[in-house]
This record gives C-alpha cells, sequence and structure tokens, in this order.
C-alpha cells in the first residue's frame, strides 16, 4: 500500500512541500503519496489525529502549528527541544517530532552556496520561532560569533540567554559590524517591510540570506544595493525537506535538481 504524508498549515494552498516530495519519491523510486492538508487555526491536533486514523505515516508541520506540534508530539528529538518547535512529524505508534529547519539552513549555505560557516560572524535578525529554530545548528558549524538582533531588544536577549556565552544580542541600533553572513528570520519580508538595519553591516563579501523564498525581498535588494551578496530561502525549504524525507524513507534525494526546476518555475 503506498504510504501516505502530508504538510499540514493554514494558510497551505500556496506551499511547495507537495511538488518537493513527489520529485524526491520519483528520484528515489519511493511508493509514497504527499499532500497538502488546511488544517483550521483550532483544530491542528483533531487533524493529523484524522490523517494518523487514515494510515498517515508522517507529516511536515508549517506556519502556524510548529509550536503546537512541538506539543503533540509524544517524543522530541533533541534538535526539536532545543528549537521549541517541530517541523516534521513521525507517525509510528506514537508521535515523534523532529525539527529539520535549522539543518536545512545550514546545508543550503554550507553545500548548495559553497559558504562554510567555520569561523565566520554571523548576524541573525529576528528572535521569534523562525530564529530559534536555527540557532543551535549554526552554533554547531562553530562561527567565530553569533549576534541576535530584533526589533524587541528583550526578545533578543531571552533568546540569546538560552545559548549562554556563544550568543549576543543588541537592538537594531546597537549591531556593531560588519558581519560574514546576516540571516534574515523576521517576518518582515512576509509583509513586505524592511528591518531599519544600518547599512554597515554588509561588505562586498558578506553573504544577505533572506528565509522567505518566491520573491525579491526588500532585505535582499537593500543588501545589494550595499554591495553584498545574497540568497533566497527555496534552498533552505529544498534541504529542510530532504532532511524529513531522509528520516522518513532512509535514503537522501538529490536536491539540486529539485531546487533547480523550482527556481525555473
Ligand atoms: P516566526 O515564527 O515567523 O519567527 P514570530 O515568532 O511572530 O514569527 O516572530 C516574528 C519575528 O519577526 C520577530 O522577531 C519580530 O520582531 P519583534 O519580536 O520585535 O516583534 C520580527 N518582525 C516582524 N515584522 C517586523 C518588521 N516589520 N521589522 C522588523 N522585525 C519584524
Amino acid at each position: 500500500m503506498t504510504d501516505r504524508y502530508a504538510v499540514f498549515g493554514h494558510p497551505i494552498a500556496h506551499s511547495k512541500s507537495p511538488q518537493i516530495h513527489a520529485a524526491f519519491a520519483r528520484q528515489t523510486g519511493q511508493d509514497m503519496s504527499y499532500e497538502a492538508i488546511l488544517a483550521p487555526l483550532d483544530g491542528f491536533a483533531g487533524s493529523v489525529a484524522d490523517f494518523i486514523a487514515a494510515g498517515g505515516r508522517g507529516a511536515n508541520v508549517t506556519v502556524p502549528f510548529k509550536e503546537e506540534a512541538f506539543r503533540l508530539a509524544d517524543r522530541l528529538s533533541a534538535r526539536a527541544r532545543r528549537a521549541g518547535a517541530v517541523n516534521t512529524l513521525t507517525f509510528d505508534g506514537d508521535i515523534l517530532g523532529d525539527n529539520t529547519d535549522g539543518a536545512g539552513l545550514v546545508a543550503d549555505l554550507t553545500r548548495n552556496l559553497h559558504f562554510p560557516l567555520v569561523g565566520k560572524r554571523i548576524l541573525l535578525i529576528g528572535a521569534g520561532g523562525a530564529a530559534r529554530g536555527v540557532v543551535e545548528p549554526l552554533l554547531e558549524q562553530q562561527p567565530a560569533g553569533l549576534v541576535i538582533a530584533n526589533r524587541t531588544v528583550s526578545r533578543a536577549q531571552e533568546l540569546a540567554g538560552l545559548f549562554g556565552r556563544d550568543v549576543s544580542a543588541c537592538g537594531f541600533d546597537g549591531i556593531e559590524p560588519p558581519f560574514d553572513v546576516v540571516i534574515n528570520a523576521t517576518a518582515a519580508s512576509l509583509a513586505g517591510e524592511l528591518p531599519p538595519l544600518p547599512p554597515e553591516i554588509f561588505t562586498a563579501t558578506t553573504l544577505a540570506y533572506d528565509m522567505m523564498y518566491g520573491r525579491d525581498t526588500p532585505f535582499l535588494g537593500f543588501a545589494r544595493t550595499y554591495g553584498a551578496c545574497t540568497a533566497d530561502g527555496l534552498g533552505m525549504l529544498v534541504e529542510q525537506a530532504a532532511e524529513a524525507f531522509c528520516g522518513w524513507r532512509g535514503v537522501r534525494p538529490d536536491t539540486a535538481p529539485v531546487i533547480a526546476s523550482l527556481r525555473a518555475t
């Protein structure tokens, strides 16, 4: 019988995950289906229970259910526990929660963009769920430093505090440049807004990375104006999916052709 997988979100119609996992399944010869499920805002747990009852084997979870998925899981991977959020569920008698977002970001930066993070100065902008999910995986790459800057400074301090001396926090006016990598993990791009960042954070060798994908964001435009190289979050999206797929199916898909075909559409 074909194994069923899905992505849960609200909204979900725009999700590229079904296309990505279908490509992975074709490429690796896996007998599986993958659908998008719009869960009601107050009905995530019920939707997941229905899917499990219907034979679902695993699921991805996207906005706004990642924290709820964290609470729903019976067991958590170490990285999901540290992220405080879950984007990947495996149904195998009980519910295992994992978080592949940080690994996806690191894979995109280091493997696809050929940008090793060892010894680099990293600026992470934002202190919400998206930022929290990537701090630990970034630190594992042994950068020279990681600074979290956020509009609401107290949230940056709170997040940095979870990781001890390795991470410092500030507001946008307290950033001390320059940086090798600047990662935008705020929701500003979604609203077409630009966080008020000092342009001195960018140099000609800085990589400015926006976790959002699918359109050029004000953040990337700003970074380019000040000479930085830029990348959007499409590679991270495909890499986090590959990490989830590998956990479910035990085979690692080749991400490069999938990223290339999504870029072409
Ligand atoms: P997510 O799970 O997407 O991270 P979140 O937890 O609501 O969502 O966090 C949103 C992040 O984007 C926060 O860091 C928020 O800053 P505040 O903590 O000050 O609210 C940031 N953000 C949202 N809109 C922004 C904007 N226009 N400019 C700068 N930062 C913004």
